[in-house]
């Protein structure tokens, strides 16, 4: 298929890059995150709190499968954790052109400060929580991006120019 996808960890942009893409390229916007929400009718923390992440991940990998199904082009954000899993990998590369945005831990930091919507970051230190789940999910983007973009000092604008230079 020949989706954008924008994947990349907790406060890259996805979300709000994904929209402003969408916009000026006039095809539909969906975000994995919202329509879990949607047909769970539940807040993605409280579907972390009451049934526990590997839960969530099986949502993560049902909502895919119903994306593969769709033919209108669109462009998709996935959250940050979707691209581990291996049969996610395999989704995402049928899903269509997979574009990393890449940001450095100090300036998700300070996106992400605040946040709390986002249950893997409840625990701890923000910071060593950023740099530990980077660690872990890094190559797994890198692998499975076809396109990075780095985020850090541009503006929604220059971002969604530089991507639309791609797809
Ligand atoms: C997660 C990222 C979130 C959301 C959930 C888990 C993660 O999405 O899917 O809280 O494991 O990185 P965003 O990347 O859109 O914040």
């Amino acid at each position: 298929m020949n989706h954008i996808i924008l994947i990349g960890f907790m406060g890259a942009g996805k979300t709000t890059i994904g929209k402003r893409l969408a916009a000026e390229m006039e095809v539909p916007f969906v975000d994995t995150d919202e329509l879990i929400e949607a047909q769970a009718q539940m807040k993605i923390r409280d579907i972390f709190s009451e049934y526990g992440e590997d839960y969530f991940r099986d949502l993560e990998t049902l909502t895919l499968r119903q994306l593969l199904d769709l033919d209108e082009r669109m462009v998709i954000a996935v959250g940050g954790g979707l691209p581990v899993r291996r049969e996610n990998q395999t989704y995402l590369g049928k899903l269509g052109t997979v574009v990393y945005l890449t940001a450095e831990a100090s300036t998700l930091e300070m996106r992400l400060e605040g946040s709390t919507t986002r249950p893997v970051l409840k625990q701890g230190d923000l910071r060593a929580q950023i740099l530990r789940l980077m660690k872990a999910r890094g190559t797994i983007y890198e692998h499975v991006a076809q396109i990075k973009v780095q985020t850090d000092q541009k503006n929604y604008h220059q971002i969604v120019e530089e991507i639309k230079q791609y797809v």
